[in-house]
């Protein structure tokens, strides 16, 4: 019954033997050991260790096509043109937010296996050991402290030369990285040298602002270094092309149904009170199904999924689920609030260089060079995401304006408040060069809520931007701080007029420019949040089981409890790990 769809599957992928499935006929049956909600980022971590013994069945629910064959994805270069097409995309906006001045702003996450890990900008960064050793703190549990986490984020990672082999000593320090895991980690593969240069010799001309550091995932980020991306061989690495490679999806005990849009939990039993759910139910096409878990279900549904899914499913707070007309399974009022998340602006300088890339994404003729040189050999321009050559990490001066509204919510002295992406290029006709800058330790927390009885509709994202004072006041540094790097000698001659120019403003005017400008970093977590076991507050114990549940779990972005000072995809791959560890730990496998 089955060697039909294999069959056919095997000739469209071109992967051999899979079992990736398009259509729900095709699967053997709706009864598995394990159902995974979500073939995302953290999703096909767990689909992939769970699935390593073989007397366990596994079964992966993704709403998503198949990345496979998705160009936009696999090409570093298109990252833009990945994670703008609706295609791929669950189309979100947030609400409207005062410290925006009301402006709603594009809430992008990923519809597609591989999740946001398919059409992320890549960068690679695991944040401070502090943002670790305060999760640690935060859950009562040291298994989530860095010393005990950095194992888990060598086992994913296989560090790798990049595209274009260059002599990357002095770039990266090896011994911080990992070299046997799914998922490849390289430097940039095509070299801006001018731009790359300046910056580096401004680690120089001004130390004490921009001291250099060697390699940023060393859990000490402070400083300038050379980025590091999840990339291979010039193409994107991703959960799905790494956690799902064929030599996995091969496993006989492992099944990833695509298309299959989860709505909430079903089946609800009571052991000693605590309720279980017996299935999964998900909508195929027009029609429901329902997926059993005769062990565990799992929800890597992500920040927005996960949340949603357990409020459809009557898990929440009693108020907000009594409003639109479902029964609370299980009060719990953390679900979905915590949102963590940093706001983003980039600054724009014209430089007089044409090495830049955007004499590159500007030119027909360039761009389809650099793409047939991508086709042909996985070298030139295309290799990298064309995002940054450098990040840099940055504290705020100690009397800074922003201390005077809230105390300093950064995990520690090592950790950074602020983070700069060097950029060769901008965002408007002409060259230019720009620097992106996140607060990266944002005091303010959103939500994610459900609006409506219909598990489909879509939640109210909010992630609270500038809600506290202190986040708008660390951004209003950064902008100085960006300016005073392009005022390294380095750079005159080089860098034109500021565009926008946002230096020499009024107070009043610089104000409205930033909050019309911030969007999103992308970096949501919090919204299942991990507590320590016995709290009054929180969604998931440490051990990641949702608490006064049975046999549910959340691993995913969501259960991290405060955004680290890093982009997300690391930490929600180290938690993964971890987290897939404690649920084999959990059923002796
Ligand atoms: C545009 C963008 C750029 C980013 N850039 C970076 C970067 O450069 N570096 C970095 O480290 N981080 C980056 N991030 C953040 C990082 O990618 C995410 O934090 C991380 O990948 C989240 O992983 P996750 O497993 O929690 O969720 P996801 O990877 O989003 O996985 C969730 C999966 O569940 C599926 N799903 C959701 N709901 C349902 C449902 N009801 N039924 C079935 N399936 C469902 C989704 O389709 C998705 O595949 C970026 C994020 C975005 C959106
Ligand atoms: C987002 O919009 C596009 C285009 O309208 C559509 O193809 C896609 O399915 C939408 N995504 C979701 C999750 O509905
Ligand atoms: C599980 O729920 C579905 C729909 O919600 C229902 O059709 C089915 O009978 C239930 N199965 C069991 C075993 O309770
Ligand atoms: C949010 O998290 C903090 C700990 O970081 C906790 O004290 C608080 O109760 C949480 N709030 C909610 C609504 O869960
Ligand atoms: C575009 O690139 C081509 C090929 O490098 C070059 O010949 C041409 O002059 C460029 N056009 C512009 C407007 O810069
Ligand atoms: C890549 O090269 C192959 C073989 O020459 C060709 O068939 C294909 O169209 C090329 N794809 C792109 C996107 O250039
Ligand atoms: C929330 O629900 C209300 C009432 O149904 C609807 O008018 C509104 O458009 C919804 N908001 C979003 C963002 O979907
Ligand atoms: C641009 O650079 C060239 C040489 O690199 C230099 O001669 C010229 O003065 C620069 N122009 C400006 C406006 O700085
Ligand atoms: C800001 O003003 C000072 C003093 O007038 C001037 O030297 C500087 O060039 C201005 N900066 C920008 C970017 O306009
Ligand atoms: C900010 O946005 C408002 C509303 O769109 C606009 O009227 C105003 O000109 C903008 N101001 C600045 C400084 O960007």
């Amino acid at each position: 019954m089955l060697l039909p769809t294999f069959v056919i599957l095997s000739v469209l992928s071109g992967v051999g033997l899979c079992k990736l499935y398009e259509d729900v006929a095709d699967l053997p049956g709706l009864h598995y050991d394990f159902v995974i909600v979500g073939g995302g980022t953290a999703g096909n971590v767990v689909a992939n260790r769970l699935s390593e013994n073989p007397h366990v069945s596994v079964l992966v629910l993704e709403a998503g096509p198949s990345n496979d064959g998705v160009l936009d994805s696999e090409v570093p270069f298109l990252l833009t043109e990945m994670f703008t097409n609706p295609t791929y995309s669950w189309n979100y906006t947030t609400t409207p937010m005062p410290g925006l001045n009301g402006r709603s702003v594009s809430y992008s996450r990923a519809f597609i296996l591989g999740g946001c890990s398919a059409h992320n900008g890549m960068v690679y960064t695991r944040g401070a050991a502090e943002d670790f050793d305060r999760y640690a703190e935060l859950s009562a549990d040291a298994g989530w402290s860095w010393n005990q986490l950095f194992p888990y984020f060598l086992k994913n990672e296989k560090w790798t030369a990049p595209a274009d082999h260059h002599d990357t000593r002095g770039q990266f320090n090896p011994h911080v990285h990992g070299t046997n895991g799914p998922i490849f980690v390289s430097l940039n593969g095509f070299s801006l040298p001018t731009f790359e240069q300046k910056v580096i010799e401004t680690t120089k001309e001004l130390p004490h602002d921009f001291p250099f550091n060697l390699d940023p995932n060393s859990g000490k980020p402070l400083g300038v270094s050379w980025a590091q991306s999840t990339i291979g061989g010039g193409e994107r690495s991703t959960s799905a092309t790494g956690y799902l490679a064929p030599k996995f999806i091969q496993r006989p005990n492992l099944h990833v149904l695509l298309h299959a849009q989860v709505s909430k939990l079903v089946n609800v039993t009571r052991k000693k009170g605590r309720p279980g759910f017996g299935g999964v139910e998900f909508r195929y096409g027009e029609s429901l199904f329902v997926a059993h878990a005769a062990k565990e279900i799992v929800l890597s549904g992500g920040a927005i999924g996960s949340p949603q899914i357990l409020m459809n499913s009557g898990i929440g707070a009693h108020a907000i689920l009594s409003a639109l007309g479902i029964t609370t399974v299980l009060d719990l009022p953390s679900v979905g609030q915590n949102a963590s998340d940093q706001p983003f602006m980039t600054t724009q300088w014209a430089v007089n260089s044409t090495e830049t890339f955007d004499s590159i994404r500007q030119n027909a003729t360039r761009f389809a060079e650099g793409m047939a040189q991508w086709n042909a050999s996985r070298t030139g321009p295309f290799v990298d995401s064309g995002i940054m050559t450098h990040l840099g990490w940055f504290r705020l001066a100690r009397d800074s304006p922003a201390f005077s509204v809230h105390p300093d919510p950064s995990s520690g002295p090592d950790a950074p408040h602020l983070e700069f992406s060097f950029i060769p290029g901008g965002a408007t006709p002409g060259n230019s060069m720009s620097i992106g800058i996140a607060v990266v330790s944002p005091v303010s927390r959103g939500s994610v809520v459900i609006n409506s009885s219909d598990p489909f509709a879509p939640p109210l994202i909010d992630p609270g931007y500038f809600s506290n004072e202190w986040d708008f006041l660390a951004m209003r540094d950064g902008i100085s701080l960006a300016e005073r790097f392009t005022s390294a000698p380095t750079w005159s001659g080089y860098v034109g007029a500021m565009t926008p120019n946002l230096a020499n403003l009024s107070s009043a005017d610089l104000e409205t420019a930033i909050r019309n400008a911030t969007v999103s970093n992308l970096h949501m977590v919090g919204t299942a949040g991990m507590s320590p076991c016995g709290a009054r507050y929180g969604v998931v114990d440490p051990d990641l089981q949702v608490k006064g549940a049975v046999g549910l779990s959340v691993i995913d972005a969501s259960v991290v409890p405060i955004v680290p000072a890093a982009h997300t995809q690391a930490v929600t791959y180290a938690f993964a790990e971890r987290g897939a560890d404690l649920l084999k730990q959990r059923w002796g496998l």
